[in-house]
């Protein structure tokens, strides 16, 4: 695919977006010829789908990201005594590090804070404010996608051990195979006396979680219709956006939020030389949100070498902050 060149733009940097824009073109291309249709909820995140992220943790219904915030506010200091002195923190899907804030303020002696993240202009951003803030810490920021194997950096001062810092429930994207490969991926990188803290949103009543999910200023629709929209900006697919909603329910048998596009018409969608028919109804998966109970998610830990050592939760038990570690 040839990209319109800039002169502004350095080449080496170009090479990286095309390079990008590929991915996401044969991902898309791969999603969309599957029965049923999918698109990755990774690619929701471009500048306005993480500003739109932003705003849904706004929302009133939308209680995921205040109630973690909050959590880490009230236990911090509990979870720093736990994860122990001298640690090196791995931080998986950094964005803008406001939970991670928190915890550094109350680690021991840490060692290194290493935030990884795909998006490298909004890596090095909130790595520099970081840097700047906590002078006593190295900051060794690495740009890669946390779900393949990706290599660590070597601290000046040697770590006592690892810990991987895993907030926003992201880990709930993940179908539980998946989750399960990469806790196991955790441990493996982290190795002995390794330690996770991760936020888990927990199973509750279906009408708050589809609320949740459908706030009604429409935030999360245009979030998700944001997809579509990058489609056609970023790869020049022909496509009606405007025929397509928003659909997110809670399957309570299998403890996730799922969520689609729904188009309205039939229509053929145009990318990259190739035509995708979508009929009238017909629904494109976009994202998984999965639900777990404590017990749950420990025991799936269990099954590839983490055990439960505390966890933290809120009032209403809506959101965990769990710690577990490798014997
Ligand atoms: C950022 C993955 C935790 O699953 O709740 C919010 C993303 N999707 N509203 C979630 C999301 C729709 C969010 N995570």
């Amino acid at each position: 695919m040839i990209l319109p060149h800039s002169s502004s733009t350095p080449i080496a940097q170009q090479a990286m977006t095309q390079f990008a824009n590929e991915r996401f073109l044969t991902d898309s291309l791969t999603g969309l010829s599957q029965t049923p249709k999918r698109l990755p909820c990774k690619y929701f995140y471009d500048q306005r789908g993480s500003q739109l992220f932003d705003q849904i943790c706004e929302t009133d219904e939308y209680y995921l990201t205040r109630t973690e915030t909050a959590i880490m506010q009230r236990y911090a200091g509990e979870m720093g005594e736990c994860l122990g002195e001298g640690v090196m923190l791995i931080e998986f899907g950094s964005g803008s590090s406001i939970k991670t804030r928190y915890l550094l303020d109350h680690l021991i002696k840490p060692v290194a804070y290493v935030p990884v993240d795909i998006s490298r202009e909004h890596l090095h951003e909130s790595a520099d404010q970081i840097s700047g803030d906590y002078p006593d810490i190295e900051v060794l920021p690495v740009c890669a996608d946390f779900t393949k194997p990706f290599p660590l950096p070597n601290p000046k001062q040697r770590p006592s051990h690892d810990a991987v810092y895993f907030p926003g429930s992201t880990i709930g994207n993940f179908r539980p195979n998946q989750a399960k490969q990469l806790l196991a991926s955790i441990a493996h990188m982290c190795g002995q006396k390794g330690g996770l803290l991760i936020g888990v949103d927990l199973r509750k009543d279906k009408a708050i979680l589809e609320r949740a999910y459908n706030d009604n200023q429409g935030v999360t629709a245009e979030f998700n219709l944001n997809l579509l929209h990058r489609l056609q900006k970023e790869l020049g697919a022909t496509i009606d956006v405007d025929a397509f909603e928003h659909h997110a329910f809670y399957n309570a048998e299998l403890g996730r939020i799922e969520i689609y596009l729904r188009s309205r018409v039939d229509q053929t969608i145009l990318l990259d030389g190739q035509t995708v028919q979508v009929e009238a109804d017909e629904l494109i998966h976009t994202e998984y949100s999965h639900k777990y109970t404590i017990d749950g998610f420990a025991e799936m830990a269990r099954e590839v070498g983490w055990t439960l050592r505390r966890w933290w939760t809120d009032e209403n038990q809506y959101f965990a902050v769990l710690h577990l570690v490798v014997l």
